[in-house]
């Protein structure tokens, strides 16, 4: 998408620099590199600064200068995998790289009006503090999920994780509404002290910024947007959906196999459930067994992508009985990873199975996708009871996976019916929305770059 009309200011910024720093992980680093290209397209000169560990690919983008540190991240898969200790790696032994690698870029041009790197890359703020640039943080999710980060202090204050809330499992969080107590206790991973501090390192450091950046749009938002500027009290930009600009697939970290297209190609149009769970969701056996049951009763036809590492300690398709394979037959194509943008826009894909990731979710909203929901952690949570009860876009599996729950989910999400045309309905509005969203705001986040570097024309 081309923006035209830069504004007077916007103009004035062409020569200035911008260095980002995005968390190497697929669903952080597809917003993180979008927003060089938006920022690109305004007329700054882009480096990025790297890490080793799923470092995206420098030739696809010859327009940006690229800046490899050593991350310290064990080559072994299990820790690649361990998000917490990757996370935490990369805001500890990474620190003094991350400094050095700036301090030098910092001397070598003059030109650099500030940093742009992921929230959850918490330290940089003390870095660029020390070094005298400015910061801008981008949260690559909702402003609900960010809220509610930053409410967990305060929940755990009120013995909200040492009570023995398991039998209130579906009460409302009275403080967080719409939220139930199992959305909040489902969004940390594994050691609960960790994911807290480390969240509530993130939004503590996020505050210290000189501003923000969402992926994300104001209509959607609409609801929890004065309570973000109640609360966080510096200059936030909420500029997406970052795709309508630039597509993800160029940082894609793994093949997009082209073939589930083809496929595609073959069936009924809106007739084929796309079922994909993200980069880094991880499930046992026995549910990956339910999803195979549940999607093989339903007689829908779907596109599944099962990644290399979903399920635990299996290589690929081998925990799949012969009997699913033997009774979905044509109706199921599985794929390792799938082109999702192009899939999503297909006239085939009439529902979205999602992990309820961001990128994901807002990928389905653009091209118009009815969601079925599920979650595994941090965000995910937040994001699918919010597509369930607040923006009305799709159905939450309330149940973890469970073949009866998912059969019928899936039968409501496909087939035609009231429940199905009043999501679209919904979709059709917001779509209408986003087409229009102006360049406005991207101009503004230009204006407010260009402030830094004012001498800079
Ligand atoms: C992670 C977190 O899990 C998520 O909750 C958070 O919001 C962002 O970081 P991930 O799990 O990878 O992200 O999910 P998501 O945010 O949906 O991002 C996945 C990206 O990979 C999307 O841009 C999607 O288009 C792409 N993708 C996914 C593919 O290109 N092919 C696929 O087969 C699946």
């Amino acid at each position: 998408m081309s923006m035209d009309n830069p504004s007077k200011a916007t103009q004035h910024t062409k020569t200035c620099r911008i260095i980002l720093f995005p968390l190497p992980f697929q669903g952080h680093i597809n917003p993180m590199i979008q927003l060089a290209d938006i920022l690109h397209s305004k007329g700054f000169k882009i480096s990025i600064i790297h890490t080793q560990f799923n470092s995206p690919d420098p030739s696809k983008y010859p327009h940006f200068m690229f800046h490899l540190i050593p991350d310290g991240v064990p080559e072994d898969q299990a820790s690649k995998h361990d998000i917490l200790r990757v996370l935490h790696i990369l805001n500890t032994d990474c620190v003094p790289l991350f400094s050095e690698c700036l301090g030098k870029l910092l001397s070598a041009h003059d030109d650099i009006a500030c940093i742009i790197t992921d929230a959850m890359i918490y330290s940089s703020q003390a870095v660029a503090e020390d070094l005298g640039i400015p910061r801008i943080a981008l949260r690559t999710s909702s402003v609900c999920s960010f809220l509610t980060f930053a409410a967990l202090p305060v929940l755990r204050e009120k013995g909200f994780y040492s009570d023995n809330l398991d039998s209130r499992w579906e009460e409302p969080v009275v403080e967080l509404p719409p939220l139930k107590v199992k959305d909040v206790l489902g969004i940390h991973i594994r050691n609960l002290d960790d994911t807290l501090k480390i969240v509530n390192d993130m939004v503590e450091g996020t505050k210290k910024a000189s501003g923000l950046i969402f992926n994300t749009f104001q209509d959607l938002e609409e609801p929890n947007i004065a309570n973000l500027h109640e609360h966080f009290r510096l200059p936030t930009f909420l500029i997406g959906p970052f795709h309508k600009f630039f597509s993800a697939a160029s940082s894609s970290l793994l093949t997009q196999d082209r073939s589930s297209i083809y496929w595609l190609d073959t069936q009924k149009t809106s007739s084929v459930l796309y079922v994909s769970f993200g980069s880094l969701a991880a499930m046992d056996e026995k549910d990956l067994i339910e999803v195979a049951w549940g999607l093989a009763n339903s007689m829908q036809p779907f596109l599944w992508v099962v990644r290399p590492g979903l399920v635990q300690g299996s290589e690929w398709l081998e925990s799949l009985p012969d009997e699913f394979l033997e009774v979905t037959g044509k109706r199921g194509y599985i794929v390792k990873w799938a082109p999702q943008q192009e899939v999503l826009s297909h006239p085939a894909v009439g529902g979205f199975w999602t992990h309820s990731g961001w990128n994901s979710i807002l990928e389905s909203i653009c091209e118009g996708v009815p969601m079925i929901c599920s979650s595994f952690f941090g965000d995910q949570t937040v994001n699918s009871r919010y597509i369930n009860d607040v923006w009305r876009l799709g159905i939450k599996l309330e149940c973890g996976f469970e073949r009866e729950e998912i059969e019928s989910a899936i039968r409501k999400i496909m087939l035609e019916g009231e429940g199905r045309q009043d999501i679209i309905e919904r979709l059709v509005c917001l779509k209408e929305k986003i087409d229009g969203f102006s360049s406005t705001s991207v101009n503004s986040l230009s204006d407010f770059i260009s402030t830094f570097k004012s001498s800079v024309v």
